[in-house]
C-alpha cells in the first residue's frame, strides 16, 4: 500500500515555502483569564465614546489594557463572549476598510452581531429619528459621519451607547489602537516624543488629546493655517499641565522630528475635503515624511500612519514600507481596541 506521508510532507513544505501567514486562531490560555474582570468592570458601561476629549487617563488605560488582554486571549471562546446576543448598528456616511471590518469581525468574535448601513444621515429622516428607532432594536451604534454634530445628535437621541467611528473632529478608536501599538513598541507612554507631521485633522486632534492625557509629549508640524482644532488644543494644553506632557505646534517639520520616538502622518486631504485638494497639495509639499526626515529622529523611532496612505504624498514608500513602519500593527490593533470598547460599554 502506498504511504500518504510523502504527500503530507510535500504539502507542509509547500505551505512553509509560500510563507503563509500564521493562523488567526490561537490556543486558549491556561488557567483563569484576566478577562474575567471585564464583565464586572462598570467604569464605562453604557457610555458614549464620541471623542478622546470625554475620556479620563484612567479610562483610556483601561481600554488599552483590555485591548491587549483581548489580543492575547483572542480565541478563548469561554472568556471573550462579552457581546453575546447583542447587536451593533454601523452607520457609514463615508467609505471605510479598517473601521468597517474590525467592528463587524469584533462583534462576531465577542459573540454578537453587526448590521451595516451606508448612506447620508439626516436626508431620508431626521438624525434624531434614526437614533430613536435604532435604540429600540439594538444595543449600540457606531457612526462614521461628516459632521461631528451628527454623532452628537445620535448620542443625544439614542439611549444606547454611540461610538464615533470618525467624524470631521475626532477619530477616537484610531488613537486608542495607536497608543496600544506604541505601548507594544516602547516601555512607557510618559515622556515619549510623538511628532505628527501633516494636517491638524481628526486623527491629529485625537492623538493630541490622548497624548496630553497620558503624559506623552506631542508636537504637530503643519503648514500655517492647518493647525488642530483650537478648542481641543486648549483642552490638550490644560490636560498636559496635569500630566506633565508638552504640547507644541510648529511649522518646521525638520526641527520638530529631532529626538522623536514616534513619527506619525496622515493623508493631506481627508474624506469630505476633496474640493480643497489643489490648495492642500500645494500647502503640504514640504511636509512629506521621507527617509531623510526619519533619520533626524531617534534611531529606534517608529513610523505610524492610520491608513489609507498615499505613497509619494504624505509618506515616501521607503518609509511606510520600511523597517521602522508599524502601520499594519496599528491596523491590527483597531480590532482589539474596538473589541475592548464594545466589551466595556455594551
Ligand atoms: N484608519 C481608518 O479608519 O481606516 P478606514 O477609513 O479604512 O476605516
Ligand atoms: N483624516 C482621514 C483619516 C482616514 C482614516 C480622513 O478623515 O479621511
Amino acid at each position: 500500500m502506498l504511504s500518504v506521508l510523502p504527500v503530507i510532507n510535500y504539502i507542509k513544505d509547500k505551505a512553509l515555502s509560500l510563507r503563509l501567514p500564521p493562523s488567526q486562531r490561537m490556543a486558549p490560555p491556561e488557567g483563569e483569564s484576566p478577562l474575567q474582570k471585564v464583565l464586572k468592570e462598570n467604569a464605562l458601561r453604557g457610555r458614549d465614546i464620541l471623542g478622546i476629549k470625554d475620556l479620563s487617563a484612567q479610562e483610556i488605560m483601561l481600554i488599552i489594557e483590555t485591548a491587549q488582554a483581548l489580543k492575547e486571549h483572542k480565541f478563548d471562546e469561554t472568556q471573550t463572549l462579552f457581546a453575546k446576543g447583542q447587536s451593533l448598528v454601523m452607520l457609514f456616511e463615508k467609505p471605510s476598510l479598517r473601521t468597517r471590518i474590525t467592528f463587524e469581525a469584533g462583534m462576531t468574535q465577542l459573540g454578537g452581531h453587526a448590521i451595516n448601513m451606508e448612506g447620508p444621515l439626516g436626508v431620508r429622516e431626521p438624525v434624531s429619528d434614526v437614533g430613536k428607532n435604532v435604540a429600540r432594536w439594538v444595543d449600540g451604534i457606531m457612526a462614521r459621519t461628516f459632521l461631528h454634530s451628527t454623532v452628537e445628535e445620535l448620542a443625544a437621541s439614542a439611549n444606547i451607547p454611540v461610538i464615533n467611528g470618525l467624524s470631521d473632529l475626532e477619530h477616537p478608536c484610531q488613537a486608542l489602537a495607536d497608543f496600544q501599538t506604541i505601548l507594544e513598541q516602547k516601555p512607557a507612554l510618559k515622556g515619549l516624543k510623538l511628532v505628527f507631521v501633516g494636517d491638524g485633522n481628526n486623527v491629529a486632534n485625537s492623538l493630541m488629546l490622548l497624548a496630553a492625557k497620558v503624559g506623552t509629549n506631542f508636537t504637530l508640524a503643519c503648514p500655517e493655517g492647518f493647525e488642530p482644532n483650537a478648542e481641543l488644543l486648549n483642552i490638550a494644553k490644560a490636560e498636559a499641565s496635569i500630566s506633565g506632557a508638552k504640547i507644541e505646534i510648529t511649522h518646521n517639520p525638520v526641527e520638530a522630528v529631532k529626538g522623536a520616538d514616534v513619527i506619525y502622518t496622515d493623508v493631506w486631504v481627508s474624506m469630505g475635503e476633496e474640493a480643497c485638494k489643489d490648495e492642500k497639495m500645494k500647502a503640504f509639499t514640504d511636509f512629506q515624511v521621507d527617509g531623510k526626515l526619519m533619520q533626524l529622529a531617534k534611531p529606534d523611532c517608529i513610523f505610524m500612519h492610520c491608513l489609507p496612505a498615499h505613497r509619494g504624498e504624505e509618506t515616501a514608500a521607503e518609509v511606510i514600507d520600511g523597517a521602522q513602519s508599524v502601520v499594519y500593527d496599528q491596523a491590527e490593533n483597531r480590532l482589539h481596541a474596538q473589541k475592548a470598547i464594545l466589551s466595556l460599554i455594551l
